[in-house]
């Protein structure tokens, strides 16, 4: 079969990717789904920063590589053995490829599943192999999903079965920048009632862990981003204080009387980092979203992590457990205790990724989705 797909050749092109063009649409050759996948019509799919970090070089992977790993649509086919999703089921795609028989899938973190994350290193797809190519060359995946494409082939682990009444748009959402962000309050710092909050970088990611935090009763929520624009729907959704990034970490000691309980840190700097740490007041928690560069280092104080007695943690893909996780959040979603469709900015169609992608580097949109069924 063939899909259209974004397809990223060369890292590091030069701004605007309007104009340099990173990622450009081929026409793959995509294989049937092999034992324990499923071939997806992708309806919707986010733009990340996780993505634009392989397309600046901070992130560096295997190349060429199909983008996109956020992203909702309808299952055509199902491959041998899958038992429990049929044709025509609405799926949420989440960037862990969880194998469910191994320590850490067995246990409640199929986010750590090491299959997975081998698989995910390695570009290819959970049970080996690529199922993209072009003209014979093999393609790489982004993380079990590259749904930059009408169509993908995606390991059984990688989807959550959804009702059909959820639009596309909300539950593309979902499958990244809701699950990091709300995961990261809700499991990974189990914020509750009461507690403080400080969020760092209010893109989609930090724009969640806002809701996240307001749903669990925080207070008060400081939200802290350079662009006013991201600091006024901060407010919509749930922030009591937003603040300029100069200065934040004074700022929020004086209003906390100390720091807050908990700092999340949702833009991929080791400096925000530090800046998040030195937010959080004694015994409270540094929680780390962000993906920074492989070579950037973090450095605080030694002795304030006993002298303060506080922790550092990181968060990946919310340390959630998506097939228990996504329904949760659609429960919450449908009481409307998370405005998802707010975190949409704008949709375009695949010819006009690269301008999507610039507008995320410039900071000034939130969520923008890709609209793969849409001729080119
Ligand atoms: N841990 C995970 O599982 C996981 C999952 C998804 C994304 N991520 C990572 O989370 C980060 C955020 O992703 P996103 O898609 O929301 O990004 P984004 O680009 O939409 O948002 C980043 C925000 O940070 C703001 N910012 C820049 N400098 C700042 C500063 N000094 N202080 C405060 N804010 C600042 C920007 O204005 C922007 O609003 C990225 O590093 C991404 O790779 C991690
Ligand atoms: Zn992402
Ligand atoms: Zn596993």
């Amino acid at each position: 079969m063939k899909t259209r797909a974004a397809v990223l050749s060369e890292m590091n092109l030069e701004r605007p990717y309007e104009h340099s063009r990173p990622l450009q649409i081929l026409e793959l050759d995509l294989d049937p789904p092999s034992a324990g996948e499923l071939l997806v019509r992708i309806e919707a799919a986010g733009v990340c920063h996780s993505d634009l970090s392989v397309i600046d070089g901070n992130r560096p992977r295997p190349l060429p590589m199909a983008l996109g790993h956020e992203a909702a649509g309808v299952v055509e086919a199902v491959g041998p053995g899958i038992i429990d999703v049929e044709e025509g089921d609405h799926i949420v795609l989440t960037f862990v490829p969880s194998c469910g028989t191994c320590a850490e899938c067995g246990s409640g973190s199929p986010q750590l599943c090491p299959n997975a994350a081998a698989a995910n290193a390695e570009a290819r797809m959970l049970a080996g192999g690529r199922r993209l190519h072009n003209d014979g060359t093999e393609v790489n995946h982004h993380l079990g999903v590259s749904a930059f494409a009408e169509r993908a082939v995606v390991a059984r682990g990688s989807a959550v079965v959804i009702p059909d009444d959820v639009p596309f748009t909300t539950a593309a959402l979902l499958g990244c920048a809701v699950l990091t962000g709300v995961g990261a309050v809700l499991n990974t710092a189990a914020v509750t009632a009461g507690e403080s909050v400080a969020v760092f970088g209010l893109g989609g990611v930090g724009q969640s862990v806002v809701m996240g935090a307001a749903a669990a009763g925080a207070y008060p929520v400081i939200a802290v981003d350079p662009m006013e624009s991201k600091r006024k729907l901060a407010s919509v959704l749930g922030a009591d204080m937003v603040l300029p990034a100069d200065g934040a970490p004074a700022s929020i000691r004086e209003i906390t009387a100390g720091g807050v309980d908990h700092a999340f840190e949702a833009v991929g700097n080791a400096k925000v980092l530090e800046a998040a740490y030195a937010s959080t007041g004694r015994g409270g928690t540094t929680v780390a979203i962000g993906l920074a560069h492989p070579d950037a280092m973090f450095t605080i104080p030694a002795v304030s992590i006993v002298g303060e007695a506080k922790r550092i943690i990181g968060s990946y893909m919310g340390s959630a457990a998506p097939q228990r996780d996504i329904p949760l959040l659609l429960g919450m979603w449908r009481a409307g205790r998370l405005p998802i469709e707010k975190l949409h900015t704008g949709t375009l169609p695949l010819s006009r990724i690269n301008e999507a992608f610039d507008a995320l580097a410039d900071a000034t949109v939130v969520r923008q989705l890709i609209d793969t069924t849409t001729p080119a």
